[in-house]
């Protein structure tokens, strides 16, 4: 039988695991720096939740999630985002009485949508998100949309468009609605029909219908940038004043509504503006979501947060020919040439690792020139030769592969060399 990885995922081999350490060590530190600590959810949670938070006229919920029902038969769900775990956890763990809010958060993990697969769009993917919850100063919307530039930034990612939108408040968003409504009305039948039983309960979905995209209707339809009261419009104007002050440009797109229900007031989505880019262009999006926590019983603790994923940032790196750097390089390779040289290689390597020296030898009994070739390959900086003569006189040969030099150095004197060497 023929077992193949399942559509829409992939190995992430050896070859390629380096660079997403380097990623996920780009993101731990951004975080550090701007203060948002880890959180780790559960894979799976009660499939409610999504339905209720991300909201069920959503793509997401109706046709995407990963569903199944548990030997207590209960319904759980395989997360297609993260921002309701950690809402749910916020609730639950009670966050909104830490001494410190608002609670700043970041998670990074698989997750899972039942999508059609094409370049840039995978059935399991890993995001890294960050979420600050309890706090509905504008400066931490642009604190948010600022530390998403910084990660791609830090990776030396430079073709990069930021748009952002205000989607207002309940009040605006409801005159909206009903404008929404009267536009599409006398011509819903013209839409798919999922677009039609979105026209009552959510119209604001019809605009990022991935079926009826290109019906002029969608770009005929009333903006909601002139449904924003004047609460709506100052906020929006802080966040563009502070994201000013921070030197992120940005361009303002009054059709942006993004493909989850919880967004109001900002939304945002970071696009690879590279030539060589797929056509999926988005690397990341997200949005502020005041009333999300007392949709699952919790207080009033508005949010904000973004998501991007690792997939798509590798694309990127590839699209505009980045290359990241591998700090997981072989130190020393030590080459041993007969028997008697076998233990005191293996203790020199011993040595070697308690140095914190990445370091290895051959465990294929091979001869001399296929351990060279292999030091070669891994392309390690400095290689130990030891065979019995150097066993007899306690020296070992070493060599530089990127000069070729090779010295006889003296056993006591190799540790500190090496160190010297490597520092
Ligand atoms: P989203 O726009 O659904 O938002 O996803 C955010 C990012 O996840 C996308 O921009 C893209 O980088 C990545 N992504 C989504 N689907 C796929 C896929 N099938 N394959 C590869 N990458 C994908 C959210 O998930 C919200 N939770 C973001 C957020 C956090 N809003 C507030 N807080």
């Amino acid at each position: 039988m023929n077992f193949k990885v399942p559509r829409g995922t992939q190995d992430i081999l050896p070859s390629e695991t380096w660079k997403w350490q380097q990623v996920e060590k780009i993101i731990d530190t951004a975080c550090d720096v701007f203060r948002y600590k880890e959180i780790r959810t559960p894979i799976f949670e009660q499939t409610d939740l999504f339905q209720r938070l991300v909201g069920d006229t959503t793509d997401i919920v109706q046709k995407e999630m990963y569903t199944f029902t548990d030997k207590g038969d209960r319904s759980l769900t395989l997360r297609p985002e993260g921002t309701a775990s950690v809402v749910r956890s916020f609730v639950e763990n009670k966050m909104f009485g830490y001494a410190d809010q608002p609670v700043k958060l970041y998670y990074t993990g698989p997750m899972f949508r039942y999508e059609r697969q094409q370049a840039g769009r995978y059935r399991q993917f890993v995001q890294f998100g960050a979420e600050a919850i309890g706090s509905a100063d504008p400066a931490i919307d642009a604190e948010l949309i600022t530390l998403a530039m910084d990660v791609y930034k830090r990776t030396g990612l430079k073709q990069l468009k930021l748009v952002i939108n205000s989607l207002g408040d309940t009040e605006c968003r409801s005159a909206h609605k009903e404008a929404l409504v009267n536009h599409f009305t006398p011509h819903i039948a013209e839409f798919c029909s999922d677009c039609q039983s979105r026209l009552e309960k959510n119209p604001l979905r019809i605009l990022d219908c991935k079926v009826d995209y290109e019906n002029p209707l969608i770009a005929s339809a009333p903006s909601l940038a002139n449904y924003l009261n004047e609460e709506s419009a100052n906020y929006f104007s802080e966040v563009k004043k502070y994201l000013t002050e921070a030197n992120i440009p940005f361009e303002v797109d009054p059709t942006l509504v993004r493909g989850l229900d919880y967004y109001n007031h900002t939304a945002f989505e970071i696009m690879s503006t590279s030539e060589g880019f797929g056509a999926i262009t988005t690397l990341c999006g997200g949005g502020r979501y005041n009333g999300l926590a007392e949709e699952i019983g919790g207080p009033s603790a508005p949010g904000i947060g973004f998501a991007m994923s690792i997939e798509r940032l590798l694309l990127a790196l590839d699209a505009e020919g980045i290359a990241l750097v591998n700090e997981s390089e072989l130190d020393v390779y030590i080459v041993t040439l007969g028997e008697s040289a076998r233990q005191p290689a293996f203790s020199i390597l011993r040595r070697l690792r308690n140095e914190n020296i990445r370091s290895d030898m051959d465990y294929m009994d091979r001869k001399m020139k296929a351990q060279m070739k292999s030091a070669d390959r891994l392309q390690a900086k400095f290689v130990i030769i030891i065979g019995e003569d150097e066993v007899a006189e306690d020296v070992v040969q070493l060599k530089t592969l990127s000069n070729g030099e090779q010295e006889k150095i003296a056993m006591t004197d190799l540790l500190q060399l090496l160190k010297n060497n490597l520092a």
